[in-house]
């Protein structure tokens, strides 16, 4: 027997939702226990995966603002052999929010790597001159269509698909300024899911979803662990946090409680583990012990935290 089996690894680097928890402005109830250094509650950076299959060569899934500090606490992510190199050989992009794309500024210094997105969310950096750090020649933009699937890093196959959603908050005041309207629940390039198969493992990540439809029921039916959009736990929460007036739906993030919640619509599938990311910092679930920590864990979920690794 070898001594060490080397096995697909999927590894949440980041589990909260864009402003990170504690947010850096906000006093909200649950971002004033982790100022407050309240043990009930671990802050958490902005929402990425990365997944290998053999724990040498590695993709992420999305690239959070926090992406240097995320690789530092992560050493199969540490730079290996001697002078400049990575393990990281691949990003794929789910869409063009700025908790997830953000940290490719940081990934500038003449590294090779792939990068991978629809492409209307290539549009979106080319658009944006600042991504242009990832110099031509150097980093590889590929382009990957809605369905299509391929290999993000040898051993992961991907496939991607849309999902209800919306374009980038950036991005809102052109959209309704050109067309007087702005659509949250739109399935196009914008907001895409992911489907990894990891070995025997079949794994969904969808970070942002504004609506389950009958598609992605069917999608996630089976999977051996489903890693989904955690944003808010009730529509509402914002306000009632005493934080701002907009809504998940607005934002395009269905909730996790309520009849219309992810957590009803996903009862009865059969799925392996349960698993939200992408939470906000005003989502009472990120306190242990609260009754809607114990209500989703009641109702088969778990909260992700950074650095968590899910056996496969
Ligand atoms: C979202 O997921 O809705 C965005 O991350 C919001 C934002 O950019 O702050
Ligand atoms: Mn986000
Ligand atoms: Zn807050």
């Amino acid at each position: 027997m070898p001594t060490s089996v080397s096995r697909p690894r999927l590894i949440v680097l980041g589990s909260a939702a864009g402003g990170g928890f504690p947010q850096w402005n906000c006093r909200c109830p649950v971002c004033a226990l982790a100022w407050d250094r309240d043990p009930r509650v671990r802050s958490r950076t902005q929402t990425s995966i990365a997944v290998s299959a053999d724990g040498e060569r590695w993709a992420l899934v999305n690239c959070a603002p926090e992406i240097l500090s995320q690789i530092r606490s992560v050493p199969a992510l540490h730079p290996r052999g001697s002078r400049r190199q990575s393990p990281v050989a691949s990003v794929l992009l789910t869409n063009a929010d700025i908790d997830h794309v953000a940290g490719l500024l940081s990934l500038r210094e003449a590294q090779p790597f792939s990068l991978l997105a629809t492409p209307g969310v290539h549009q979106v950096l080319r658009a944006s001159s600042a991504f242009d750090v990832l110099a031509e020649g150097v980093v590889e933009r590929r382009l990957v269509e809605l369905g299509a699937s391929f290999d993000l890093v040898e051993g992961v196959r991907a496939t991607i698909f849309p999902v209800p959603g919306k374009i980038a908050l950036y991005l809102e005041a052109r959209e309704e300024a050109d067309t007087g309207t702005l659509v949250t629940d739109r399935q196009g390039e914008q907001t895409i899911g992911v489907e990894l198969r990891l070995g025997e493992a079949r794994v969904l990540f969808i970070p942002g979803c504004a609506a389950i439809t009958d598609a992605l029921r069917a999608r996630l039916d089976g999977a051996d662990a489903v890693l989904f959009d955690g944003t808010l736990w009730r529509d509402d929460e914002m306000a009632l946090a005493g934080v701002g007036t907009k809504t998940g739906r607005r934002m395009g993030h269905m909730s996790m409680s309520g009849a219309e919640g992810s957590m009803a619509a996903l009862a009865g599938l059969d799925i392996g583990r349960r698993i939200y990311v992408h939470i906000n910092n005003t989502n009472p679930v990120l306190i242990d012990g609260s009754s809607e920590r114990v209500a989703a864990n009641r109702a088969g979920w778990e909260i992700a935290e950074d650095g968590m690794e899910i056996l496969l």
